[in-house]
């Protein structure tokens, strides 16, 4: 257990200036380097009182240093010679603060990813100006999932040459740095594990060099050690998070610094956001990587980032779901579902279509001589309704199977939505078209149908969990996630 302290109130003086840091930073974010929609720090509607002017001279002087930066050899950027060359401007970095040096490692990746979207449109591997950070897996994203491929292919490149994770060591497993791995949250703990034990570079021992702090927590540890069975009281959980913000912003001097908004939690549970509410500042300030990304309940998709849930029984993926049949094979039913009927949308779905009709094959309960993954292989669409809370693992199972997911849900963000264009590859259905389901599905063309099919083949790789974890695949999609949320850049 991590030791506790008493709730100590933050006075009012220390509080506005802690905040000023924030808007600060906030306002350096949105200067000429920065694109798109800033984080909303905590009393974002107060006027910025900062001169704009001279924090923007600030910032352009920061950006010649940051030219400076650039290590000579790594060609093929914009970057004028002699700036990066001159001696004097090098000999002054050495002596930047460890912070300073991160803002502005950051500022060149900003500005060199706001290039490529800007510059990148259709084939990027024509762009001359990637080969010199190009490896060995060539994977280069391309097609019409993405929503900038060449934007997405520089941001990933620079978060893997770049990107710093400060992992805090405080506290004991199993409610820290362990999760569970065999279950609908398993998400959580191999997370925990890939980023604390995995072969990664991204994790650093140095946290004056992070650019993000990760606090090792997982919610549904605490919900199996901490909370008592129907007691719905969740009190527990959010002092455990409470109190873990509080020893690490009393150890370290990072949390008060930005008010935790370098700094990321990450949880599957359903109870995950309530847990965040523990510290204010951490609910709506950090990044909370979330699988329950429900808008409706506080989950701000500029700075939250949506996890995807995958369901392992006995820690592994079944099989059947590995190796999809071949894009010719048939798949005699039009939709299948099978599932209980609870949270808001299954209902209707099970009123309308539970034994319906042949081709939608819906199940409250599936009969016990039907398999489950063999019917999503059999299916042209797999319905992923919402249950208790809006994410479900059939979404990720659909896309293994090559099983055209139709979303059925609400307030929903949908992982990776910053990256993917998940209209390429999934259906979205209103729910109140639920009685007019198969109509939408049958209206769906043979020539679009394949097109999504082809879709699903290219952002199989975004969603398999890999152990040791590769290129591109849901752990480094989740981690360019939060890159993106801590750069503050937007791709589309
Ligand atoms: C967090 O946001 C809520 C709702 O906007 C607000 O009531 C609360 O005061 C905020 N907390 C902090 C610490 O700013
Ligand atoms: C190098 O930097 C110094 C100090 O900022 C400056 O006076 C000089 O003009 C620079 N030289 C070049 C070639 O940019
Ligand atoms: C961070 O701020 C809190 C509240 O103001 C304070 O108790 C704590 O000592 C500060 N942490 C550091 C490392 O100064
Ligand atoms: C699918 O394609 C393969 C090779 O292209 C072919 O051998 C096979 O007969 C096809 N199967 C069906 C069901 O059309
Ligand atoms: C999303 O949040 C809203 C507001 O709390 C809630 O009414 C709705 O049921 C949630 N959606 C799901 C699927 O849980």
């Amino acid at each position: 257990m991590i030791k506790t302290f008493n709730r100590s109130s933050y006075s009012a003086a220390s509080l506005l200036s802690a905040l000023c840091i924030a808007l600060v930073i906030a306002v350096l974010m949105h200067s000429d380097y920065y694109y798109g929609a800033s984080m909303r720090f905590s009393g974002s509607k107060l006027k910025y009182s900062v001169p704009l002017v001279q924090l923007q001279r600030k910032v352009l002087s920061s950006y010649d240093h940051v030219r400076a930066v650039r290590a000579p050899g790594s060609s093929g950027t914009s970057f004028s010679e002699n700036r990066f060359r001159n001696q004097s401007l090098t000999r002054n970095i050495g002596k930047l603060s460890g912070e300073e040096k991160v803002e502005r490692e950051l500022a060149v990746a900003r500005a060199s990813i706001r290039r490529a979207v800007s510059s990148t449109i259709g084939n990027f591997r024509s762009s001359t100006t990637v080969h010199d950070i190009v490896e060995d897996d060539e994977y280069v994203p391309n097609g019409v999932v993405y929503r900038n491929p060449g934007a997405f292919y520089r941001s990933y490149m620079e978060m893997e040459r770049r990107f710093k994770v400060y992992v805090y060591s405080e506290g004991d497993p199993p409610m820290t740095h362990h999760g569970p791995c065999k279950d609908i949250y398993s998400i959580e703990g191999r997370f925990i594990h890939e980023i604390e034990h995995g072969v990664g570079r991204f994790r650093t021992r140095d946290a004056q060099r992070a650019h993000v702090y990760f606090m090792p927590f997982s919610v549904t540890m605490m919900v199996k050690y901490l909370y008592k069975p129907l007691s719905y009281n969740l009190t527990p959980l959010r002092h455990f998070v409470s109190d873990y913000v509080r020893v690490v912003s009393m150890k370290y001097p990072f949390w008060n610094r930005t008010h935790g908004a370098d700094h990321f939690m990450l949880t599957c549970h359903d109870w995950g956001p309530h847990a965040s509410r523990g510290n204010s500042f951490l609910y709506n300030t950090s990044i909370r990587v979330l699988c329950n990304a429900n808008t409706s309940e506080g989950f701000n998709p500029q700075k939250d980032v949506s996890l995807p849930e995958i369901n392992l029984y006995a820690g592994k993926l079944s099989p059947k779901l590995l190796s999809p049949p071949p894009a010719n094979a048939s798949r005699p039913h039009l939709a299948f579902f099978a599932g209980g009927t609870h949270g808001p949308i299954r209902p209707s779905l099970l009123h309308h279509w539970k034994n319906r009709d042949n081709d939608l094959q819906v199940y409250e309960y599936l009969p016990e001589h039907l398999d489950y993954y063999s019917l999503m292989l059999q299916s042209k669409f797999c319905l992923c309704p919402s249950g208790h809370e809006v994410a479900s693992p059939r979404i990720v199972e659909a896309i293994y199977a090559e099983c055209v997911p139709v979303i059925l849900s609400e307030h929903y963000v949908l992982p990776f939505s910053d990256v993917l264009r998940w209209e390429a590859f999934s259906i979205q259905v209103e729910v109140s078209e639920i009685p007019r389901l198969k109509e939408v599905l049958k209206a769906v063309s043979e020539e679009k149908y394949r097109t999504l099919k082809q879709g699903l083949r290219v952002v199989r790789k975004h969603f398999m969990l890999n152990k040791p974890a590769q290129r591109f695949d849901v752990f480094h999609m989740i981690l360019h996630s939060i890159w993106l949320r801590r750069i503050n850049v937007r791709l589309s």
